[in-house]
């Protein structure tokens, strides 16, 4: 077991934040994490892909890497595959794997940053797609008792942009694997939301393969979002609210274009982007952080910002919003 005292966790952000871990273990088999976890350590601060987080402080805990790497498939039948994955892959790397392989169905959710592993707990989504789409269960280790536990899909109480490990479950568990259910022929494909469809006539294509519909969406998302290796952040900032259909019939009459999509007969979510931009803070630089000038929802780190910068702007932004909208928004990443 390699603790490492005193590790700048500024590789391990996308927001790019030069924060020091006290300890610092990266583990990548079973046996590491349970015999780290055997040492009882006081304070434990796991860390996935580090794409949903702002640090703004040092972390004063031992800080558990979690890098275990694999991709199998565990059953094939009836035009559809099972794929177990490890929680240290690169998310990424493993929709890409699986376009190699023609598996589809995560097509959609192309080139979001972070890990398999942590991508269940906010439930990850884009363009119409979910992961819980094509969640089967996930293996998770008590941080306590060291068992594993399967979580079925209705076990982990999936929602927008949120599961029972960001409630009840928080800081209970540490996610080891996870299992997809993909198709293997015959892929629905889903490219009714946003600009795909769009795009892809652009291109002249008609009838998408996985792939296609993947490039679309790489493409939508590069002109749209910071590649974090580029520019530092953390994909949306803040999550689209959710308003009553009275209130939003309120606003509509003092904003007309106000866009929004239907959630229930009495809730509707307008876009926080659109909400953001409307206050005139898109585009905005301070210094060195600011507000991306594609989509306000995703707030820079130009280069040595602290995360008490990004944090002073968010609530900045909350205000606004606030003052304007009389809404309250919601911040996506995990603030720490
Ligand atoms: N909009 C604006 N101004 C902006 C940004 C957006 O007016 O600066 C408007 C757009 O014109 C559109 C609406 O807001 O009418 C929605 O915009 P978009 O399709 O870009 O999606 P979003 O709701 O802003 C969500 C996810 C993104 C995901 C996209 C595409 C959340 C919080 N964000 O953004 O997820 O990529 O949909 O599916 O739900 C992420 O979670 O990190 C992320 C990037």
């Amino acid at each position: 077991m390699d603790i490492k005292k005193n590790i700048s966790l500024q590789s391990f952000n996308t927001f790019g934040m030069n924060v020091n871990a006290q300890e610092f273990v990266s583990i990548d088999s079973l046996k590491g994490l349970i015999d780290v976890l055997n040492t009882n350590p006081s304070h434990l601060f796991i860390l996935g892909g580090g794409s949903n987080m702002l640090l703004t402080k040092d972390i004063d805990a031992l800080v558990l890497h979690i890098n275990l790497k694999g991709i199998s498939v565990i059953s094939t039948s009836n035009e559809r595959v099972k794929v177990q994955v490890s929680a240290g892959e690169s998310w990424h790397e493993f929709v890409s794997w699986c376009l190699s392989k023609d598996f589809g169905g995560l097509e959609n959710l192309s080139l979001i940053p972070g890990n398999v592993g942590t991508a269940p707990i906010q439930n990850i989504g884009a363009y119409g797609v979910e992961l819980k789409d094509r969640f089967v269960s996930c293996e998770a280790i008590n941080i306590q008792t060291k068992e594993l536990k399967i979580f079925s899909k209705d076990e982990c109480e999936f929602g927008y942009r949120n599961s029972i490990f960001k409630h009840a479950l928080k800081g209970e568990y540490i996610i080891t694997s996870v299992v997809f259910e993909l198709s293997t022929e015959n892929h629905s494909i889903k490219i009714n939301y946003g600009a795909i469809e769009s795009e892809l006539q652009k291109n002249g294509i008609n009838n998408p393969s996985i792939q296609e519909v993947s490039k679309a969406v790489i493409s939508i998302r590069n002109t749209k979002l910071p590649d974090p290796k580029i520019l530092g952040n953390s994909g949306s900032f803040f999550k689209n609210p959710m308003i009553s259909y009275s209130k939003f019939e309120v606003l509509k009459s003092q904003f007309p274009l106000i866009p929004h999509y239907k959630v229930s007969e009495v809730d509707v979510k307008v876009p926080a982007g659109w909400l953001i931009e409307t206050t005139g803070f898109k585009g905005k630089t301070f210094g060195n952080y600011g507000v991306h000038n594609k989509q306000a929802l995703v707030l820079v780190n130009y280069g040595g910002a602290s995360g008490e910068n990004i944090l002073n702007l968010s609530i900045q932004i909350q205000k606004a919003v606030k003052l304007i909208f009389d809404i309250d928004l919601e911040s996506e990443v995990n603030i720490l």
